[in-house]
């Protein structure tokens, strides 16, 4: 009896224990394709927001066909070398672990509720006969769940929507998880940030009467999700702002 008993235990313990190795093996292998994953998706939301993405092509060849830049917030100047970072593997999201690295926004500029900013950020260029044609830039801000990440790219008027997609964020499918429904980001092309220096553009509760005077600043707001909505309001408006990119705008804002 006890024999079976003990018998009974070991094989079950023989068992979990190489079902064990086995999950721990296949997660640790499959661990690089994970990331090679996660990196692709990131650079096909980079291109795609900027209507570049072909998908019958390799993502990194047409990735390498971007310029990417490191920018430091505070002046809005564009650097390709930074310190020792590697351009190509620099996470700013990384860099919000270090408190040399990024800084606290302050209660009353934290519309987007990041809490800290990175210091150096990275940006992307499109260009054409080497001249910038389109502007790719992160963005990030608290929806209804947790932090959406994405990214908006603009036109060389540094004013004019091409296009927003979001890589990663935790709304609800149906609902807030509609920003990533094509007929709501296409509402977004052509759209204007800035009114007379102010960012004007927010998705506003219910649908844009086009007939408005202002609707070129307005986005449809998602139905039964007015939260995340106002979460990708303030998020436009705190990156676009003097503590995001508009010293960058201005910076390259050579009339054109
Ligand atoms: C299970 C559940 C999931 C929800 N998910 C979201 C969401 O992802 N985004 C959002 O803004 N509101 C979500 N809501 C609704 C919000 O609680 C809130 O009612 C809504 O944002 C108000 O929008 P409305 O004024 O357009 O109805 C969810 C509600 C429930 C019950």
């Amino acid at each position: 009896m006890n024999e079976t008993v003990l018998k009974t235990l070991g094989v079950t313990l023989v068992v979990c224990l190489l079902c064990s190795l086995f999950v721990s093996f296949t997660a640790v292998s499959l661990r690089d394709q994970q990331n090679t994953n996660k990196l692709n998706d990131k650079r096909i939301k980079i291109l795609e927001a900027a209507n570049l993405y072909d998908d019958s092509k390799s993502i990194e060849e047409q990735f390498r066909n971007l310029e990417i830049r490191f920018l430091d917030f505070d002046t809005g100047n564009v650097f390709s070398e930074y310190k020792d970072f590697d351009l190509d593997n620099y996470d700013q999201l990384k860099s919000l672990r270090f408190p040399d690295q990024s800084k606290p926004v302050p209660a009353d500029k934290d519309i987007a509720i990041i809490k800290n900013r990175e210091n150096i950020g990275k940006i992307y260029f499109s260009k054409k006969d080497n001249e910038i044609d389109k502007l790719i830039l992160p963005i990030r801000g608290y929806g209804l769940w947790g932090t959406l990440y994405g990214y908006i790219a603009i036109e060389n008027d540094f004013n004019t929507v091409v296009g927003i997609e979001f890589y990663e964020h935790k709304e609800t499918p149906g609902l807030g998880g509609e920003v990533d429904n094509p007929n709501w980001k296409d509402i977004w092309v052509g759209k204007k940030i800035y009114k007379t220096g102010d960012v004007q553009l927010q998705v506003i509760k219910g649908a844009v009467d086009q007939n408005m005077d202002d609707s070129i600043y307005m986005v449809d707001g998602l139905s039964g999700a007015t939260l995340t909505s106002k979460g990708v309001s303030n998020m436009i408006q705190y990156w676009f702002s003097d503590s995001g990119y508009l010293k960058l705008l201005e910076n390259l804002d050579y009339g054109s």
